[in-house]
């Protein structure tokens, strides 16, 4: 491509509250002072933020990897989004930096389903500083245990659970769950797939072709080998059903 020199090489902002700078990824600190999982802080004109580290947050991996817009994988502030297999926080705590920021002062709400006691135990401790986290226990595949707090359906779904039959965990949960024109992000890990066939290249091609056929537009599948061996993350855009 030709057009160097009108790319942007320094810092920038990819939203109010998310920077890039060079290659590395920072979320404004909703709770000046505290860092979430040992990472790094610093100031920006006199702003404290988090760096968002791509070795631990697939999100954070795939927004430095995609050939598009980083900032088309962030949910607008101050909407409702659904994260299923939230661990133990960290990806959901930068999503909280940009989604509600200090006290919710952006009126954000990010439903964060777990199936692990454990995890939930370290979200419900994020939970009392970080208002606009809603902590679940649940199953991503069982709606019906946690659906009722997800009432309208959302602009914005991640999906990171690491166990098999995520492919129709994710479909069922976009059919449900993610409005027409709205953004799925599938984090694929293959290893955890039961697949006897031609490798990943050949799982990757039958996983699109199974969410484009399941209503979902595959807009872009990112490659995050080197930050999260064996894992791609899958952008998909809600239809009408
Ligand atoms: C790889 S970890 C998630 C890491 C997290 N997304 C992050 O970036 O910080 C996968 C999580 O999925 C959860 N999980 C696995 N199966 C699940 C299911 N059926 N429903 C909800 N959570 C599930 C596990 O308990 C685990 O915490």
């Amino acid at each position: 491509m030709g057009g160097g020199s009108k790319r942007r090489r320094g810092p920038r902002h990819l939203s109010q509250t998310v920077r890039l700078d060079r290659r590395s990824l920072w979320t404004l600190n909703a709770v000046p002072g505290r860092a979430v999982y040992g990472e790094s802080l610093r100031r920006f004109q006199g702003q404290e933020y988090r760096r968002w580290e791509p070795h631990r947050s697939k999100l954070a991996a795939a927004m430095l990897r995609t050939k598009d817009d980083p900032a088309f994988l962030l949910p607008e502030p101050g909407t409702t989004i659904l994260y299923l297999g939230a661990g133990h926080g960290t990806s959901v705590s930068h999503l909280h930096d940009h989604l509600c920021g200090e006290q919710n002062r952006l009126g954000g709400r990010l439903v964060s389903v777990d199936l692990a006691p454990r995890c939930l135990r370290d979200l419900t401790f994020l939970a009392e500083v970080r208002p606009g986290l809603v902590p679940v226990l649940g199953d991503a595949r069982k709606h019906a245990g946690w659906g009722v707090l997800v009432p309208r359906k959302v602009d914005w779904l991640f999906q990171d659970v690491a166990q098999a039959g995520q492919v129709d965990i994710f479909i069922a949960a976009c059919k449900r769950f993610l409005a027409p024109n709205g953004t799925g992000l599938l984090s694929l890990k293959a290893a955890s797939e039961r697949w006897t066939g031609e490798g990943e290249a050949a799982l990757f091609a039958e996983v699109e072709s199974a969410l484009n056929g399941a209503s979902l537009r595959v807009i872009e599948s990112i490659e995050l080998t080197g930050y999260e061996d064996n894992h791609r993350l899958f952008v998909v855009e809600g239809m009408e059903a």
